[in-house]
């Protein structure tokens, strides 16, 4: 038998209603803020990921599924690609590639699967699914400013609220601008020199070559030498550390409430500022339900001609199915009705009122049987098994006076109703 591949993972009915349930939703709240579609191809040349992500992350160097095109244009061969394992340079690519800056503010979202190879167990997967969303633009409209932040943040806040999730934690720090970093990261060079040796391997490697990773460490045994590091707050510029208070007044105004995180470097190089995860008591060792922040000089890094700052963030939306509170039960559809044809050439009767009743009703959820079942009773059984909420009976008599049986399947409540009037009363009961 030929299995899904390790890491990977078929979404089946009716787990798939909560996906199109929590995607309508965000798609609503994603038009009421503003924001627009975009849909960037889900491989990309590889020096993308390699440029805006960084070589020195574990994503980069050690996740990405990669491969060497064997493309028969001698263009092609050769070239690096690889499957997208985030969608944040994807965007800001396309922006640059379409010279989006001439339309001012750019906010754009993105649903789609992403490709990480890393160990998988619950809540992470080789192919897992992200919803994105970015704002982007020149600063000339604003797109540096704190305010761009908070609404970014209160965005993520209504979002988790529209889906039905509570109890989530919003983690903030800002990690400045590179020229804060490289003096945070010469600090903790130093501070780590001593102890390092004490410390586990991939520590010990990224002490070397990028100390900032060293925070994200999760290794029990090197906690207490992690706490005794400098934090970045003590190296953050004037600009930063106004940029960063700025944000949080706007959240304290608008009663968005959060834990302030020192240690939250975040997992790719292109972060500038502030920087942010919500997390979820619900999901475990893998908690983070989300997580984003600045990124202000990754377009001139891939190679636009003018700044681009901007920020955003990006939902697993594989955690946040596992943290909803709702079942897929309470959010998908049932039948409104099951037609059910008696006897021989009813099924011509019952396809003819099938078509009627989709066509006057978009909203109705219409199951159609067929005569092979001969007995009602397996008619029955099949409505209730589905759960439709009436059966509709197309029998000879029944299309002879034009009205046909309908019955209530919970309460047994039967009666005849005119063709015509069909569709509204089938409709009634149900708001549809
Ligand atoms: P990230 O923190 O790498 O950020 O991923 C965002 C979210 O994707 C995580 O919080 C998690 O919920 C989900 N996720 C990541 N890896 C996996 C996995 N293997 N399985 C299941 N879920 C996973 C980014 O990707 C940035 N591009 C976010 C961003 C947008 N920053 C600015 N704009």
């Amino acid at each position: 038998m030929i299995k899904a591949v390790r890491g990977t993972r078929d979404l089946l009915p009716p787990d798939t209603a909560l996906w199109n349930f929590v995607e309508a939703t965000v798609r609503d709240v994603f038009r009421a803020y503003n924001f627009h579609e975009i849909r960037t191809p889900i491989f990309e040349s590889t020096e993308l990921f390699a440029r805006g992500v960084g070589e020195e992350t574990d994503i980069v160097a050690k996740e990405m599924f990669t491969w060497e095109d064997r493309g028969r244009a001698e263009s092609d061969k050769g070239q690096s690609l690889t499957l997208r394992p985030e969608n944040t340079a994807g965007i800001v690519r396309a922006y640059i590639e379409h010279k989006m800056w001439d339309r001012g503010l750019n906010k754009f979202f993105s649903i789609g699967p992403m490709f990480r190879r890393e160990r998988p167990q619950k809540g992470r997967y080789r192919q897992f699914f992200q919803i994105d969303a970015e704002i982007i633009g020149p600063p000339s409209v604003g797109s540096e400013s704190p305010a761009r932040d908070a609404e970014i943040l209160e965005l993520v806040t209504t979002l988790l609220d529209r889906v039905g999730i509570a109890g989530w934690t919003l983690e903030l720090n800002s990690v400045g601008c590179p020229a804060d970093r490289v003096k945070f990261n010469e600090a903790l060079r130093a501070a780590l020199h001593p102890v390092v040796g004490k410390m586990c391997a991939d520590c010990q490697r990224r002490a070397i070559t990028n100390p900032l990773r060293v925070l994200d460490c999760k290794v029990p045994e090197d906690q207490p030498i992690i706490e005794t590091l400098p934090r970045i707050s003590q190296f953050l510029d004037e600009a930063c550390r106004t940029h960063f208070e700025q944000v949080k007044e706007i959240l304290n105004a608008v009663g968005i409430p959060y834990t302030l995180n020192e240690r939250l470097v975040r997992g790719l190089d292109y972060y500038t500022r502030t920087a942010f995860e919500f997390t979820h008591g619900a999901l475990g060792a893998q908690n983070a339900i989300l997580g984003g922040g600045r990124y202000d000089g990754l377009a001139e890094a891939l190679g636009s001609p003018q700044p681009a700052p901007g920020i955003g963030f990006a939902i697993g939306e594989d955690r946040l199915v596992l943290s909803l509170a709702a079942t897929a039960e309470s959010v998908q559809r049932k039948p409104d009705v099951y037609i059910a044809p008696l006897g021989a050439g009813m099924d011509r009767e019952a396809a003819k009122l099938a078509r009627e009743l989709r066509r006057s009703n978009k909203d109705l959820v219409v199951e159609l049987g067929d005569e092979s079942f001969r007995k009602l009773k397996k008619s029955f059984e099949a409505a209730d098994k589905m759960g439709a909420r009436y059966i509709l009976i197309v029998g000879e008599n029944e299309v002879k006076a034009d009205a046909f049986a309908l019955k209530h399947l919970a309460t047994g409540q039967q009666v005849t109703v005119p063709r015509a009037e069909l569709a509204k009363r089938i409709a009634h009961a149900n708001g549809a």
